[in-house]
Order: structure tokens, then sequence, then C-alpha cells
């Protein structure tokens, strides 16, 4: 693992960021056909639970806000080990957040709870998979988790390379 702490090598336990964007905080009671009936308090617990399976530090957060999703990507540089990201409505639109991905020279793993191929031909395209290792989609909250086991698999082969 790369450490990128302050303090060098004092980390162990890689951190992973979860992002969540816009609407997402509205899970539970949004187009539950759509979207299921957990809410994004459920879809935490559960991934703070995956968490300690998999001995990873998780950090989930999510913004209504562009810039602000934006702002956590740039810090995520600086003491996350990767991310993964549900940008909601800007997975279609925001060339701002898939820069920010870019630029944070993170692993990043995107997800999205329905199966976006299916739905409008809008949601078909995605600025985020640009800047994605990979992408999971259409398996409601159980994405998350898969998401996490790919990116605690990707962080520990980094480290092997990486010594
Ligand atoms: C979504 C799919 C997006 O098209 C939509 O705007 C969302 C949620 C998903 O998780 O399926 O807000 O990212």
């Amino acid at each position: 693992m790369a450490i990128r702490t302050n303090k060098p090598g004092l980390r162990v336990t890689p951190k992973i960021l979860i992002l969540n964007g816009p609407n997402l905080n509205m899970l539970g009671t949004r187009q539950p056909e759509i979207y299921g009936s957990e809410t994004l308090a459920d879809v935490e617990a559960s991934c703070r639970s995956h968490g300690e399976t998999l001995e990873v530090a998780v950090d989930f957060r999510q913004s209504n806000h562009e810039g602000v999703l934006v702002d956590w990507i740039q810090e995520a540089r600086l003491d996350q080990d990767g991310i993964i990201i549900n940008a909601g409505a800007y997975t279609h639109t925001s060339v701002a957040i898939l820069d920010a991905l870019l630029a944070s020279g993170l692993p990043a793993i995107e997800v999205h709870l329905s199966n976006i191929h299916q739905r409008d031909p809008f949601r078909h395209h995605s600025y985020i998979s640009k800047a994605a290792r990979g992408m999971i989609c259409g398996f409601g909250s159980h994405g998350y988790i898969l998401a996490m086991d790919a990116l605690a698999r990707l962080l520990r082969d980094q480290k092997r390379h990486n010594g």
C-alpha cells in the first residue's frame, strides 16, 4: 500500500472513501421500484460492517453538491487509498468530477444501484467511467459490497507489488 499520510508508515489499515452524489440521501423513499427500499443509512451500515470483515477503514459520505464532491475527492488524495463512487446524476454530466478523480491518482470504482444501460438513453453515458478501474451496476446496494471487494483486492495487489 502506498502510504499517503503526513506520518509515513503509521497506517496499516487501508482507507477507502465511499462517495454518494445527489438524491442518494433519498434512498428508501425515492423510486423504490428502481433503487430498492433500503435507506442510505442502511447501505452505510452494510459497508461499515463489510469494511470490518475486509479490514479496511470506511469513510462514507453523501452530498447533493458537485463542488463538495470535487473537494472531497481532492482531499482524498492526501489521506485515502481508494474511492468508490456513485455520483448519481452527476455521472452523466460532470467533467469536474471526472477531472478530480483523474487528478487524485487513486484507484476508483464506479457503482450504480440500477442498471444504467437499461434505462433512459441519457443515463447510458458515464463521465466517471473514464477514471474508474471498473464499474458495477444493476445489483442494488449489493453493488457497494462488490465494489469494496474489488477495491480491497486491488489495494492488496498494489501493496504486494510495491512492497
Ligand atoms: C444512479 C443512476 C443515475 O442515473 C441516477 O441519476 C442516480 C442513481 C444509480 O445508483 O442507479 O441518481 O447512480
